[in-house]
């Protein structure tokens, strides 16, 4: 199975990446996406899928790094996209939540870096990866506004949180919605009114993925730990139950879902 979602480029795996990737091949995982969060991280997601057969990169621009942005950023960006091993834009989107380290970025700059992120996919031919907390609403707004710059599968949203509005626009649009190791958490997240589970369960299974966002969201028994690429099949599972399927039929069409999405992922 494969995980679309996650970060080993970050320094928490730093000095023992290799042997996350490995661990990750022989439990199961076939493939790891990396999705950058700035300029950095993008590069060095890349770099890393250069090294591993396995490995693959999206490429983009957190809100959250909206306002650290550098002259020529976006066609450093553009830069990334020819590489054969780039699957999409990611991880774009709008943020409001207000984090302890840096607050909330002036929604205007978020929203700017977020559209000129639609116009480069657009441009590139790639999928977004969309990164949303707290903020559906707007974003949902934003690319119903630039609709004409979608592709015609436009992307998934990664670690998808709130209400069933939001999901319903999102599918509407033609959107996949990616799960991760926080559906297994009891209970409502802060500040959202929907448990991951109903929307999982409400989602179509073909228009599931599965990801961990590695080194985040550890899927029980393992939080507090470090996440891994290898347990998202623990999501898998999980996800499976939901939806009274074997882990088998599940992975089998997440996997295809994978390869809809991110067409120049190639078996
Ligand atoms: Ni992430």
């Amino acid at each position: 199975m494969i995980d679309v979602h996650c970060h080993l480029q970050f320094h928490k795996f730093e000095n023992d990446y290799d042997t996350v990737i490995k661990d990750a091949l022989t439990s199961g995982i076939t493939k790891i996406i990396n999705t950058g969060t700035s300029i950095e991280s993008s590069k060095k997601g890349v770099e890393l899928a250069g090294k591993y057969r396995e490995l693959y990169a999206i490429v983009g621009i957190h809100p959250h790094h909206a306002d650290k942005l550098e002259e020529g950023w976006l066609k450093e960006l553009e830069a990334l996209t020819q590489h054969p091993k780039v699957l999409g834009i990611g991880e774009v989107g709008m943020d409001y939540f207000s984090y302890q380290s840096n607050g909330i970025v002036d929604p205007q700059i978020q929203k700017e870096v977020f559209i000129q992120q639609i116009e480069l996919a657009h441009k590139a031919k790639l999928p977004l990866q969309i990164h949303n907390r707290h903020a559906g609403a707007d974003i949902i707004k934003i690319l119903q506004e630039h609709k004409g710059l979608l592709q015609d599968i436009p992307g998934m949203f990664h670690c998808f949180a709130g209400d069933m509005d939001i999901l319903k626009a999102a599918l509407e649009m033609g959107f996949y919605i990616g799960f991760d190791g926080n559906i297994t958490y009891k209970g409502l997240a802060p500040g959202e009114a929907t448990t991951l589970k109903d929307l999982a369960t409400y989602t179509p299974l073909d228009r599931i993925l599965v990801e961990t966002d590695s080194p985040y969201l550890t899927p029980i028994p393992h939080r507090g730990k470090r996440n891994e690429p290898k347990y998202a099949i623990i999501t898998a599972e999980f996800i499976a139950n939901l939806k009274n399927l074997s882990f088998e039929a599940l992975v089998e069409q997440t996997d295809k879902n994978v390869y809809n999405v991110f067409s120049k992922l190639k078996g």
